[in-house]
Order: C-alpha cells, then sequence, then structure tokens
C-alpha cells in the first residue's frame, strides 16, 4: 500500500491544467449502457475510480477501448451479462447506477448493493423507488438488487423526497428509453447532473431541466452513439486553490470552470485571497498572508460542497481566528478531525458531531496519519502541507479514487512530496 511523505512548509506557487470530473464521467460510463451504438467520452481523468467502472464494464462483457489520451469508447452492444458484482461495486458507489441503464435497455439487471466510502450509511433507497415507479419489479437477494421489468419501463411523475445527486442521474438515465414523459421533482441540480443530461440528449434522448429542481425526460425508443467530453472536475479545482490558499501560497488552474465554484470564491476572498477569472482559468493570490478562518455550513449545490469541507478544515487549522463548519450533507464526514488534532489542530465536535469548531492554531506538527474516505485523505495531505516536519499520509489508494497525479500536481507547485511503497 503506499504513502505519501510531505514535508511541510513550502508555500505553492504556480499553474496546473484541472482533470476532468471523475464524478461526471464515471456516470456516463454507466449511461452508456442505454446506447445502441459506441459512446466515446473525452476528457477522462486516469483515476482508481474510472478503472473500476471500466472493470466492471468487462465483467459484463462489454468492450472498452481507451487510447493513450484517455478518450474511453465504450460499446454496450456487446454486453454479454447483466449481474455487476460484490467485489467492484463495493468498492465505488457511483457504479450501483449500472442498474437503471441495463434495466431500461435489455429489460434485466442485477446490481450489488454498494460500498463507496465510509461517510455514513448512504442508502439507495431513492434510486429503488424510483425504479420501481417506472414499472420496474425489484427483489432483494443475497445482497443483490435484482430488477426486471416487462417490455418498456413507462414513464412516471417521481418526487425525490431528500436532494440525491446519484439518485437524480440514476433515474433521469433510465426514463431516457421509458415509454411517455417522465417527471422528475426535487431534482438535486449538480453540474455533473447537467454534464450527463447534455450527454444522454447527444445520445438521442430528449431530458429538459437538469440542473433546476423538475427535470422532464421525454422517452424514446432507442438511443445512439455520441462524443462527450466531460466537464472539469470542480472539487478537485477547489482542492489545489484552497491547498494554496492554506499555504499563503500563489495558484493558477487552467481548463476549468469558475461558475461552478462561485461559492468556494466568496469563501476564500472572506478568507482574504485575491481572485482573478478568465472564462476556463481561476487564479488565487494570498500574497504571502495567513488566511483568515472561514464559516460554512454544507448543502447541495449550489450551496457549498460537502465534497470540500474537509480541506477548508484543513485551512481553517492554521488560520487566524476560529471557523465554524456545519456538515448538512453526510453524517460521519468528520472523520480527519482526529488526525488534524493529533497534529497539533485545535478542533472540537458539537451537536452530534455535525458541526466542527476550529480555532486556528499558529502551526500544525507533522505526524503520521490516515482517513478512510476520499476527500478527508486530500484534507490531510493539505495539513501536512502546512504543518511543520514530516508527514506520512497512509491509505492514499482513497486519493488514487479522486485525484489524478496529485503528488506531480503538487511538486510542480513546489511542495516537497512524495508516493512510497509501504513496508
Ligand atoms: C455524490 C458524489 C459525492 C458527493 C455527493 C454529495 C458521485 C459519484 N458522488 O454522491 O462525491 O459527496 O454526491 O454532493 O457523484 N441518500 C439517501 N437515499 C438515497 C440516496 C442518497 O438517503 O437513495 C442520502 C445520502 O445518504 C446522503 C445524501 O442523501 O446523506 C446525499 O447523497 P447523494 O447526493 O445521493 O450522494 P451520492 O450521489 O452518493
Amino acid at each position: 500500500m503506499d504513502r505519501l511523505l510531505i514535508e511541510g512548509g513550502a508555500r505553492l506557487d504556480g499553474e496546473l491544467r484541472a482533470s476532468g470530473a471523475k464524478n461526471s464521467a464515471s456516470v456516463m460510463f454507466a449511461a452508456a449502457l442505454l446506447a445502441d451504438d459506441p459512446v466515446i467520452i473525452t476528457n477522462v481523468p486516469h483515476l482508481r475510480d474510472i478503472t473500476t467502472m471500466i472493470e466492471l464494464l468487462g465483467s459484463l462483457g462489454v468492450e472498452v477501448v481507451i487510447d493513450e489520451k484517455m478518450n474511453v469508447e465504450i460499446h454496450a452492444n456487446t454486453i454479454k451479462r447483466f449481474t455487476a458484482p460484490y467485489d467492484l461495486v463495493k468498492t465505488m458507489r457511483a457504479s450501483f447506477n449500472v442498474l437503471g441503464p441495463m434495466l431500461a435497455h435489455y429489460g434485466q439487471a442485477e446490481v450489488s448493493l454498494p460500498g463507496g466510502c465510509a461517510i455514513g450509511p448512504r442508502p439507495v433507497d431513492q434510486h429503488l423507488r424510483g425504479l420501481e415507479a417506472l414499472g420496474a419489479k425489484i427483489e432483494m437477494e443475497d445482497g443483490y438488487v435484482k430488477a426486471k421489468v416487462d417490455k418498456r419501463l413507462k414513464g412516471a411523475r417521481i418526487y425525490f423526497d431528500i436532494s440525491t445527486v446519484g439518485g437524480t442521474e440514476h433515474i433521469m438515465m433510465a426514463a431516457t428509453l421509458a415509454e411517455g414523459e417522465t417527471v422528475l421533482e426535487n431534482c438535486a441540480r449538480e453540474p455533473e447532473i447537467v454534464d450527463l443530461a447534455d450527454c444522454l440528449n447527444a445520445m438521442g434522448a430528449q431530458v429538459e431541466g437538469a440542473g433546476t429542481d423538475t427535470i422532464t425526460i421525454q422517452g424514446v425508443e432507442r438511443l445512439g452513439g455520441c462524443e462527450h467530453r466531460v466537464i472539469a472536475d470542480r472539487v478537485e479545482t477547489g482542492t489545489y486553490l484552497i491547498a494554496a490558499a492554506a499555504t499563503g501560497g500563489r495558484v493558477k488552474v487552467r481548463d476549468t470552470n469558475p461558475a461552478h465554484l462561485d461559492l468556494l470564491l466568496n469563501k476564500l476572498k472572506e478568507a482574504g485571497a485575491e481572485i482573478s477569472l478568465g472564462d476556463e482559468w481561476i487564479e488565487l493570490d494570498m500574497k504571502g498572508e495567513r488566511p483568515r478562518a472561514i464559516s460554512l455550513v454544507t448543502a447541495p449545490y449550489p450551496e457549498f460542497p460537502t465534497d470540500l469541507q474537509a480541506q477548508i478544515i484543513a485551512l481553517n487549522c492554521v488560520a487566524e481566528g476560529t471557523g465554524t463548519i456545519k456538515e448538512t450533507v453526510f453524517e460521519n464526514r468528520f472523520m480527519h478531525v482526529h488526525e488534524m488534532n493529533r497534529m497539533g489542530a485545535n478542533i472540537r465536535l458539537e451537536d452530534n458531531n455535525t458541526i466542527a469548531i476550529v480555532e486556528g492554531v499558529d502551526h500544525l506538527k507533522g505526524a503520521p496519519v490516515m482517513a478512510n474516505d476520499l476527500r478527508a485523505s486530500v484534507s490531510l495531505v493539505i495539513a501536512g502541507l502546512v504543518a511543520e516536519g514530516t508527514t506520512v499520509v497512509d491509505r492514499i489508494y482513497h486519493i488514487d479514487r479522486g485525484y489524478e497525479q496529485v503528488e506531480e500536481k503538487l511538486s510542480n507547485l513546489g511542495a516537497s512530496i512524495k508516493r512510497v511503497a509501504s513496508s
């Protein structure tokens, strides 16, 4: 198992390119199962979660061709099996979303209940309720969801009880091949949902309203192939901006979309950052200053993303003043806090572990740390960058799930970071 070794203290300074969004690309691989012709997805990041999705498609017998630029061509009509096994689905929750597309296209699917990050129970009730409303017959057996439909799914009006990104995407995909109209209400509005709708429409689907809370889908009889470029990863972009701000540094992120990071950019300005923007780039400059503490509440888009909460806590650890962070999207998403306290941070959890109050300290001290979720792991890397001495971040397979070439990108910005194999 690899670890990251970080010598703290360097001020980040330089430029980098944002990778394609993991959360868009992975669900588009599931969407490709709806098509009769090859679907080509470009700007795909080279990540473990993507490899897992490719393996999953492979296990269904689907041919996938990848070129050296990570353009991925998926030939869904070569499918031979309709069962997505536990071994693959457990490592990545988004892979559960192959259920709806397989069912809508082929009338049958068996998919293991998901695993994914260790952040709360993360149920799939909204997914299953949505598919049932579209006419699916669903049984649970030995940890598998077994779904069937006679002929086609049927359009329906479905109201989501909570804002769910994966649930909205899942039912939106399934409804594209249903008979008649589907209206989805109280939908999540994340940019990745809009990106997925654009991809589906390029395949010949008729999806309207993605990015608002009501999505209307006119079902079509078949979907064809398309070529679609994945949007920039807003969470990766945000992570590097926060890392630069925490170190008092400067960074320019290219090939990204500033419109997707409005709230973060405002928060970073509150922290004292100077921000300049172009159509496809963001530059942040702290001019060597210590950041001021940030307070925020995480909530579904367009509010502050839960996927950037841990990184902001890392910044707050060394900021001037006290920041209060409330997590409302996931239960149990403050596991990084205990590791940061071991590095000398002053964070206390309140209100049944839903609020973290961070009193900034002058310095963190390097330590061996580990985390068991993707964003928590990268927040420990940021903590390592601002700590005195050496930090060893263990279990970085979590980081490899979602951050392309993290040590190369950070080294290019001047960080002292290297990957070592655990003995
Ligand atoms: C997606 C993102 C993840 C991000 C999250 C919230 C992908 C691959 N992952 O995850 O990075 O942190 O959105 O922005 O896109 N819930 C239910 N029942 C359901 C579905 C969800 O109760 O059927 C709950 C979850 O437990 C959670 C909340 O709803 O508390 C939000 O989850 P959801 O938006 O579905 O997250 P994901 O799609 O899994």
